[in-house]
C-alpha cells in the first residue's frame, strides 16, 4: 500500500541520534533560527587552527537584485579537512579502527584500510603531489576507479589545499579533456585500467588521447601518475602499492585478470607508476590550513545548455555539512559498517563515500564492482560478507535487481540491515515497497534522499529514528534548509501544492560558484526567483506537509541517476556530417528511470538507416560516456516547430511515448508534421 504511513521500528528510534519527530521539528527550527548557534555547536566537534570567530560566523546574499550572490560561512576561521578526517580520529584512539573495506570487482579481490594507515598513504601522496610542483589552490584532475587510492588521493590533495576535480571514469576521452581544461589540472591521477563486470576499460589510454586533446588546446598536465592496478591484481606479488600494503590486507589473486596484458603507451616525462612514487615519499606531512571558504574540490554536472558546469565547494561548510547529514540521515553509531554504492565520481560518493563517513570515524566498504558480477545478488552477497547496517543505493539499482526475482535476496542473510537510503531520482512506490519489504524485512528505515550536486549534502530527507515514511516522498528538509514552493510568478504555494522547489536561504554546504563563472551561477540559480536558490525540480506538498520531488522542470534528464541536458546530446549528434537537425527528449523507462529518445532529421539525399543510427549511438557513447547512450533514434523529416523556429519538446515527448493526445497544436507552422511523425515512430 502506497498510500500508507510506515513507522521508523521503536528499537531503532530508541538510539537514534534523532529520535521523534518532536526532536527533529525542535532541533530544525534553531537550526533555521539561530543557524549560528546551531552549527557553532557542531563546529565544536571539529579541529580549527584558527577558531571560528561568533560575529562572522554567517553571511550571505541570495538576491541578486541587491548585488552579487555570496554565501560565507565561518569566516576567520582555519583548518584543514585530512586533519580533521584523519588526524583527529587516530588521536583519539581510532588509529586500528577500519576505515574501509575493499572489495574488488572480483569477489577473491579485497583488502582493507585503517584510520592510521589511511593518514600514513596520504600523507605520503600528499608529499607525491608536493614534488610534482602542486601547491595551495592547484587543480588536480582525478580519473580512477573505486579503488583505495582514489580517497587516497583526494586526502592528499585537501592535505596541502590542492582543488580536486574528479571525473567519473566512464566519461569519455573527450568529456574528461573538456573537464580538463576548463580547471586547468596541473596533475592527472588514473590507473592502467579496470574492470568493470566483464569489461576491461582502458583507462591510461583514455587519459592519453585526452591529454593529447588538452594540448591542442594551449593546455599542458605536467604529470600523469598511474596507480598499476591491473599489474597487481595479475601479480600477487607485483606492487604493492595499494593503500591497504601488504601487512593490513590481502589483494588477491583475481583469476578474471590474468590473462590481461595491457599495451600502455608510456610518456617518460610526463608519465609515473604511483607505486615508484611513493616508495620514497615521507609518512608524514604537516597540513595546510585552509581559510573556512578556500575551495576544496570542483566536480562537474551537466548544464542545460550543454556545457558542463564546475560546482565549486568550499572547506568549512562543506565539512560540517557532510558529517552532520552523514550522522543524522543514516544514524551511524561506532560499530555498524555503512555502504554507500555510488561511484565516487559523482557527489554521492563525494560526500557519502569518503568526507562525511570519514568526519564520523566510520567503517565502510568501497566498492569496485557493479550488482551484476560475477551474479545478480552481489549487492547482496556484499551485505552479508561485511554485516552491512546502512545500506545507500540508487532508484535505478533498486528496480534492476527487482527483476531478477526475491530468491537472490533471500538466499542472504541481511539482518544486520538498519537503515536504508535511495539518491538520485524519485523512488517510485513499487520500488520502495521492494525495498523496505524485503530488503530491508520490514524493519528498517528508508531514506529517501533528495539533493544535488549543488547542494553538496541532501537537503530534503527523512531522518530513520524519526519521521514517519511515505512511500516515495523525501519528506522533510534537512537541519538548516528552508524549502518553499513557487508557482509560475514566484508567488509562494502555502500549504498543499505544486510548484519550483526553491530555498530560501543558505546551509553550510552549498555550492559557493562555478568555477571560473560566477556569473554563470547567478543566472543559473538565481534569475529565475530573487532571493531564492533555485533546484531547477518541482515538487509537490501533500495535506500532511511532505514534500514529494516530481523531477527536473528544466532540459535537463536523468538516466539511471545520471543527470544530463538534452541540449549536451542534441549538439553531440548534430555534429554528425549526415544530420541536418537533432532533437532529445526523454522518455520514461521501466529501469533507468529516464531514457533518451532523439529525432533526427537527416541531410538531403542521406538515407535513415540502422547504420546511420548505430553510428549516432556510437558517437553519444564516444563523445559523452556509454551511460548516455540514446535508446531510440527516430526518423524525422521534419520537427514540430513554432513560427519563430522554437522545437516543440512538449509535443516531441508526447510522440517518444505514443500518446496521440498532443494538446494544443495550433501554434506551429506545419501542423502536419506530427501526424508524419507519429507513423514514423519506431516499435520499441
Ligand atoms: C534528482 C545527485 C527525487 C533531482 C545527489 C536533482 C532526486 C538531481 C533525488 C541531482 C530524490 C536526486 N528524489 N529526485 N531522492 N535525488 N534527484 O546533481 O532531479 O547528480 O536535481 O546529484 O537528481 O542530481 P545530481
Amino acid at each position: 500500500m502506497a498510500d500508507r504511513i510506515y513507522y521508523p521500528n521503536s528499537e531503532l528510534a530508541a538510539k537514534a541520534h534523532c529520535g521523534s519527530m518532536a526532536q527533529y521539528k525542535q532541533m530544525h527550527e534553531k537550526s533555521i533560527k539561530e543557524p549560528e548557534k546551531f552549527w557553532g555547536e557542531i563546529a565544536k566537534e571539529f579541529y580549527w587552527e584558527t577558531p571560528v570567530l561568533d560575529n562572522k560566523f554567517f553571511s550571505y546574499n541570495f538576491d541578486i537584485t541587491k548585488g552579487d550572490i555570496f554565501i560565507n560561512w565561518m569566516e576567520g576561521a582555519t583548518t584543514n579537512i585530512s586533519f580533521n578526517l584523519l588526524d583527529k580520529n587516530v588521536k583519539n584512539g581510532g588509529g586500528d579502527k577500519i576505515a574501509f573495506y575493499w572489495e574488488g570487482n572480483d569477489p577473491d579481490d579485497y583488502s582493507r584500510l585503517t584510520y592510521r594507515k589511511l593518514l600514513e598513504e596520504v600523507c605520503r601522496f600528499a608529499n607525491v603531489l608536493k614534488s610534482k610542483g602542486v601547491s595551495k589552490g592547484d587543480r588536480v584532475a582525478i580519473y580512477m576507479p573505486m579503488i583505495l587510492e582514489l580517497p587516497i588521493a583526494m586526502l592528499a590533495c585537501t592535505r596541502i589545499g590542492a582543488v580536486h576535480s574528479i571525473v567519473f571514469a566512464g566519461y569519455s576521452s573527450d568529456s574528461l579533456a573538456e573537464r580538463i581544461l576548463d580547471s586547468k589540472a596541473k596533475v592527472l591521477i588514473t590507473t592502467d585500467g579496470v574492470w568493470r563486470g566483464e569489461k576491461l576499460l582502458h583507462l591510461k589510454s583514455i587519459c592519453d588521447d585526452a591529454l593529447e586533446k588538452v594540448k591542442k588546446h594551449g593546455h599542458e598536465v605536467q604529470s600523469c601518475i598511474v596507480v598499476a592496478h591491473m599489474r597487481r591484481l595479475s601479480n600477487p606479488q607485483g606492487p604493492a602499492n595499494c593503500g591497504a600494503g601488504k601487512t593490513n590486507g590481502v589483494v588477491k589473486n583475481g583469476t578474471q585478470t590474468n590473462s590481461n596484458e595491457l599495451n600502455l603507451s608510456w610518456d617518460d616525462d610526463r608519465d609515473c607508476w604511483w607505486h615508484d612514487e611513493m616508495e620514497d615519499a615521507e609518512p608524514s606531512c604537516y597540513p595546510v590550513w585552509m581559510a573556512a571558504e578556500d575551495p576544496l574540490f570542483i566536480l562537474y554536472t551537466s548544464g542545460s545548455t550543454g556545457k558542463p558546469k564546475g560546482v565549486l565547494h568550499t572547506t568549512a561548510g562543506y565539512l560540517i555539512y557532510a558529517a552532520t547529514t552523514f550522522k543524522y540521515v543514516f544514524d551511524y553509531h561506532p560499530g555498524d559498517v555503512y555502504w554507500c554504492t555510488a561511484d565516487i565520481g559523482w557527489i554521492t560518493g563525494h560526500t557519502y563515500v569518503v568526507y562525511g563517513p570519514l568526519a564520523n570515524g566510520a567503517t565502510s566498504v568501497l566498492f569496485e564492482g557493479t550488482p551484476f558480477f560475477p551474479a545478480n545478488d552481489r549487492y547482496w552477497s556484499v551485505v552479508d560478507k561485511y554485516k552491512v547496517s546502512q545500506f545507500y543505493t540508487a532508484p535505478t539499482a533498486i528496480r534492476s535487481l527487482m527483476k531478477f526475482g526475491d530468491g537472490l535476496v533471500k538466499k542472504h542473510d541481511l539482518s544486520s540491515l538498519k537503515v536504508l537510503g535511495s539518491v538520485g531520482e524519485p523512488i517510485n512506490s513499487e520500488a520502495w515497497l521492494w525495498f523496505y519489504n524485503l530488503v530491508g524485512h520490514g524493519v528498517c528505515s528508508i531514506a529517501d534522499t533528495f539533493w544535488q550536486t549543488e547542494t553538496g549534502g541532501h537537503v530534503i530527507t527523512p531522518l530513520p529514528g524519526a519521521t514517519p515514511m511515505k512511500p516515495g516522498s523525501a519528506t522533510f528538509p534537512f537541519f538548516g534548509v528552508l524549502p518553499e514552493l513557487l508557482d509560475e510568478d514566484g508567488h509562494i504555494v502555502e500549504g498543499e501544492g505544486e510548484g519550483y522547489l526553491v530555498f530560501r536561504q543558505p546551509w553550510p554546504g552549498m555550492m559557493r560558484t562555478l568555477y571560473g563563472n560566477h556569473q554563470r551561477f547567478q543566472t543559473t540559480y538565481f534569475d529565475r526567483f530573487h532571493g531564492y536558490y533555485c533546484t531547477g525540480d518541482g515538487a509537490k506538498r501533500d495535506a500532511d506537509g511532505y514534500l514529494w520531488v516530481t523531477g527536473r522542470v528544466d532540459d535537463m534528464l536523468n538516466v539511471s541517476g545520471h543527470l544530463m541536458s538534452t541540449a549536451e546530446v542534441e549538439s553531440v549528434l548534430a555534429e554528425h556530417l549526415s544530420v541536418a537537425e537533432a532533437a532529445v527528449v526523454s522518455k520514461p523507462h521501466a529501469v533507468k528511470g529516464q531514457c533518451l529518445y532523439c529525432f533526427i532529421t537527416p541531410n538531403e539525399g542521406v538515407t535513415f538507416d540502422k547504420k546511420l543510427q548505430d553510428e549516432l549511438k556510437k558517437k553519444v557513447r564516444e563523445r559523452i560516456g556509454p551511460f548516455a547512450q540514446p535508446d531510440v533514434i527516430q526518423h524525422a523529416p521534419g520537427l514540430p516547430k513554432t513560427r519563430s523556429g522554437k522545437i516543440m519538446r512538449r509535443i516531441l515527448r508526447k510522440i517518444a511515448v505514443g500518446d496521440k493526445n498532443v494538446g494544443d497544436t495550433s501554434t506551429l507552422a506545419d501542423e502536419g508534421v506530427v501526424e508524419l511523425l507519429f507513423q514514423l515512430r519506431p516499435q520499441v
